[in-house]
């Protein structure tokens, strides 16, 4: 599926690529299905992080000899890089954070709470992850803005209401000053209309915020398409390392958003009773920022953009309805989320009656399935959908069927053992 290769490799020869898939888990091959907590690294992306250290590591910006020159410009381009994946019309306008959570508290405590007043709506989704829904909170109690919950239906798609098949007409009031929403579900898996909300956010004047941190590893980003403010990603996601991501901020928001942290790399003059900050993204990256993390992301974004994403889109598609399949033949389950795989990306939440989720989760573990239970940073989402929580499972690049049959077999001895229990 490389772009650069005259035909598309396998899912053999791309699992090649990621040495971690060799392990054996409790005596079985490992079944990796919890990529939408984090993804396995391509040795690209190993090989990145310990080029840098073996041969460029220095502080960046501070220092003119050859190494922090070196470090400083390999810094600036994994910058460039990630304004390709996006792309964003200049790297001025990608700020290093520390993730998705730290990208969205950036907008929340540099921009919002400076900007909305007494009786301003935020407009959410009852489906957000925690990271984009505790800012939010606080910048409510902060200012008196008020949160609105778009709600959805029953496949978890949006809809302005909750009424079934009512879509989003109506999602935007003219007291919205700011939409944050996900783009893509990390439970449900739903793909959400972001670029109809961005337009009816639009109309009113209203920022909007896009939280990408499952959409990014699925779905190929173009900010200026989806015409939002902000966007928030996380490297390892993207099968790059942890502790590095992405906020993407028009310049106009960036300019206009005060840096919540301030310390060294961030100003260009301190006296003793002023300062004069640097210009955006710099401004917002105080402290030694992580160098190594962010080259080693641009590795992991050029990993990803060296295939043809149409067609890992259809090979996720393909997988997705698999799964839907095989886990929709199973009376002890019931499936959440949208039921065409197409408006979906590959994460597939369930629950196994009467079987708490760390249960599923540790009786799959002894068969060599790694996948996630609990309620996944989204209670919210969990009330609506009357669960204490939910078993996940979220495909990335490199999973196959032979995945999904292994995750079956485990399904299978969950139900020996807690038949035999009851
Ligand atoms: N946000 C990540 C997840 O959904 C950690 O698992």
């Amino acid at each position: 599926m490389r772009q650069n290769s005259t035909a598309a490799p396998s899912v053999a020869t791309i699992r090649g690529d990621f040495p971690i898939l060799q392990r054996q888990i409790n005596g079985r091959p490992l079944a990796y299905l919890d990529n939408a907590a984090t993804t396995q690294k391509p040795r690209a992306v190993i090989d990145a992080l310990v080029n840098f250290y073996e041969r460029h590591n220095a502080n960046t910006h501070s220092g003119v000899h050859t190494l922090s020159e070196e470090a400083t410009a390999l810094y600036e381009e994994a910058r460039a890089r990630a304004a390709r994946f996006l792309n964003a019309p200049s790297p001025r306008c990608i700020v290093f954070t520390q993730g998705t959570t730290a990208a969205i508290n950036l907008v929340a405590q540099g921009w919002a709470r400076h900007h909305l007043r007494q009786g301003d709506e935020i407009v959410l989704t009852v489906m957000e992850h925690h990271s984009n829904l505790l800012p939010w909170l606080g910048v409510a109690r902060e200012t008196g803005a008020v949160l609105r919950y778009l709600e959805i239906d029953g496949e978890g798609r949006l809809t302005a209401t909750g009424r079934e098949g009512g879509g989003i007409e109506g999602a935007v009031s003219r007291a919205t000053r700011l939409v944050a929403v996900t783009h893509v579900s990390n439970v449900l898996g739903t793909i959400n209309p972001v670029k109809e909300l961005a337009r009816q956010a639009r109309a009113v004047g209203a920022c909007v915020v896009v939280d990408a941190a499952q959409s990014a590893p699925h779905l190929s980003l173009d900010v200026q398409a989806l015409d939002c403010d902000f966007l928030a990603f996380s490297s390892h996601k993207v099968y790059g390392p942890t502790g590095i991501g992405v906020l993407y901020g028009k310049e106009e928001y960036l300019a206009a958003m005060e840096p919540p942290a301030s310390g060294g790399g961030m100003v260009l003059r301190v006296e003793r009773h002023s300062y004069e900050w640097m210009e955006p993204p710099w401004r917002f990256e105080a402290g030694t920022p992580n160098i190594a993390g962010a080259v080693a992301m641009g590795a992991a974004l050029d990993y990803l953009d060296g295939f043809d994403r149409e067609m890992l889109r259809r090979h996720e598609i393909e997988l997705t309805g698999y799964a839907l399949k095989v886990l929709g033949k199973r009376a002890d389950l019931t499936l959440h989320g949208p039921a065409d795989p197409a408006g979906r990306a590959g994460v597939i939440p369930f629950s196994v009656g009467g079987v708490h989720p760390h249960d599923v989760v540790e009786v799959l573990d002894g068969q060599g399935v790694a996948v996630r239970g609990g309620h996944h940073c989204c209670q919210p989402l969990m009330e609506h959908l009357g669960e204490r929580g939910v078993v996940r499972v979220s495909l990335a690049l490199y999973n196959e069927r032979q995945d999904i049959d292994q995750l079956a077999h485990g399904l299978d001895r969950v139900a020996a053992i807690f038949r035999n229990d009851r």
